[in-house]
């Protein structure tokens, strides 16, 4: 079960259009986690949280035959997934929970997941379903910006008013290691395009914030399962 505050948060952003703000703020990083994740043919992709689809599709882009299924909680997350999509992209987008993923054991190669892990209810019972319906030789890869070591981030769960987990980055190994990962790391991806003061919103509101998120980077956590 999703938080219905997240669900409406998003829901709002979904219909003021930040989803493209997302896209544009976080497509540096996770192009730089996508050419590094080692992609193979035929993969499938599981993309938690994720939005109007727009890494769900460049997931689904990397190699041939690579399928990728988008998940969110927000219906109007999904509607925008769905209105963007191309029927010449292997990807598709479903509404639902990270924390009762409708899927069975063992059906996908990867997980992979920008900005989204840290809203979920349960962030114990989210990680283990990832962990459920990643085949044994699967990997996950997790990005968030908001953890403890990235201190401008700190105030984001009262300026949201939602229940957020502010994990440091052992707090993030210990919780994927708990729910069976193994070769977990975790390492701080910096957009490459540097440092740039426009489009401050609640979250960076003021230039100093915004120059500390970039500084600290996004946090990358590998995991893979045996
Ligand atoms: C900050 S947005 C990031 C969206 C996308 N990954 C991107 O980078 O543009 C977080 C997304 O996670 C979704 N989400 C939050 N909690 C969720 C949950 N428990 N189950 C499924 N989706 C959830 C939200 O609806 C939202 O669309």
């Amino acid at each position: 079960m999703s938080d219905e505050k997240v669900v409406e948060t998003f829901d709002r952003w979904a219909e003021e259009g930040r989803d493209k703000g997302m896209e544009e703020g976080h497509g540096d990083v996770v192009r730089q986690v996508i050419e590094r994740m080692g992609i193979r043919a035929g993969e499938r992709i599981l993309d938690l949280g994720c939005g109007n689809g727009w890494a769900t599709r460049l997931l689904a882009q990397t190699e041939a035959g690579v399928q990728a299924i988008g998940v969110d909680a927000s219906p109007k997350m999904i509607a925008k997934a769905d209105e963007l999509h191309s029927f010449t992209i292997r990807s598709r987008y479903d509404w639902g929970s990270f924390e009762n993923l409708e899927f069975k054991d063992a059906e996908f190669d990867r997980i992979f997941s920008m900005e989204a892990l840290y809203y979920a209810k349960d962030l114990d019972k989210a990680i283990s379903e990832a962990f459920r319906v990643l085949k044994p030789g699967g990997k996950s890869d997790v990005l968030v910006d908001y953890y403890h070591e990235s201190e401008a981030s700190a105030p984001w769960a009262e300026i949201m008013e939602l229940d957020l987990h502010r994990l440091d980055e052992a707090g993030w190994r210990a919780a994927f290691e708990r729910a069976g990962f193994t070769g977990v790391t975790t390492e701080r991806v910096i957009d490459s395009r540097g440092f740039s003061a426009e489009g401050c919103d609640e979250c960076s509101p003021d230039v100093e914030a915004k120059r500390k998120l970039h500084e600290a980077g996004t946090l990358w956590i590998h995991a893979e399962k045996a």
